[in-house]
């Protein structure tokens, strides 16, 4: 595995890392984690992984690298044939529901099943034993940071795909999670709620994964990268670095973020 650990980013980045771990436990450890389907076995392949409180982590990769399939691992949907998965200091039960790790799903489809927005984001907050009056201030706030209140007495079914992917993010805002897994977040969001996506995942404070195509959002959004391809871990460092290393990101099916790239600016313009 590549470790990009050379520039005074990253090593801020890991000095602030070193001194967390010497206080704090990390939010996520994984080690050694096989994960196959059984029809396809060894889907990702003894994947070790150390996320810190704090951190926002993208996982990039191309399509069928294993990313979904990782964190439908960390969430216990699928059982590791081996390794260990342990989150915020608890090992992963497979089949637990524990509101403090919640993913937003890669397809909304998957996520929303009641008959309404409201019904669909109360879920979370019901499983959680809350009060009528706290599940309503939790959907009430949700739908309000990810500005879709007017959404709330429709039919989830009914929405239309970026709808869908911002109900998703509410409904697992609703919990107040710990860790919080988004799985192409901005799949199919126009600019606005693309950007108030963003401005949200910059001023989290909790520790967050995000597999994403839109490499300017991981840019804007995460302080680490890691680069997934055929369920291995290829390189985990700092995102300009990473995403930067135009043989790396070609090599394994990706392409250099357009702002990373030096412009020139054209004569005439001068
Ligand atoms: N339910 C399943 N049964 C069998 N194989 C599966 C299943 N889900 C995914 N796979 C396979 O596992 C591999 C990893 O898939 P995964 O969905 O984790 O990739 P990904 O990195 O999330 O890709 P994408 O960028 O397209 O979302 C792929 O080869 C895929 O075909
Ligand atoms: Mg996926």
């Amino acid at each position: 595995m590549l470790c990009y650990n050379d520039s005074n980013m990253r090593n801020e980045r890991l000095d602030v890392t070193m001194l967390s771990e010497e206080l704090t436990e990390p939010a996520l450890t994984v080690s050694g984690l096989w994960l196959s389907y059984p029809d396809r076995p060894d889907v990702l392949q003894n994947v070790s992984l150390k996320v810190m409180p704090g951190e926002r982590v993208g996982l990039i990769g191309p399509n069928g690298a294993g990313k979904t399939t990782f964190f439908l691992g960390l969430c216990g949907v699928l059982k590791p044939s081996a390794g260990e998965i342990v989150v915020l200091g608890n090992p992963v039960v497979n089949g637990d529901f524990r509101p403090e790790v919640a993913l937003v799903f890669q397809n909304p489809d998957d996520q929303l099943f009641c008959p309404s927005v409201w019904d669909d984001i109360a879920f979370g907050p019901q499983n959680m034993g809350l009060s009528k009056d706290e599940i309503e201030v939790r959907v009430t706030e949700a739908l309000s940071v990810v500005g879709a209140v007017e959404l709330a007495d429709r039919p989830s079914h009914r929405l239309s795909e970026g709808e869908k992917r911002i109900v998703s993010i509410a409904g697992v805002l609703a919990m107040h999670p710990r860790l919080l897994i988004y799985d192409e977040p901005s799949a199919n969001l126009d600019i606005r709620s693309r950007r108030r996506l963003i401005r949200l995942l910059q001023a989290s404070k909790e520790t967050i994964l995000i597999a994403s195509h839109d490499l300017e959002l991981v840019l804007e959004v995460c302080n680490r990268v890691v680069l997934v391809d055929k369920g291995c871990i290829i390189a985990d460092g700092d995102p300009r670095q990473v995403m930067g290393d135009d043989k790396l990101m070609v090599a394994h099916g990706q392409e250099k973020p357009h702002s990373l790239i030096p412009h020139r600016i054209p004569h005439h313009a001068l």
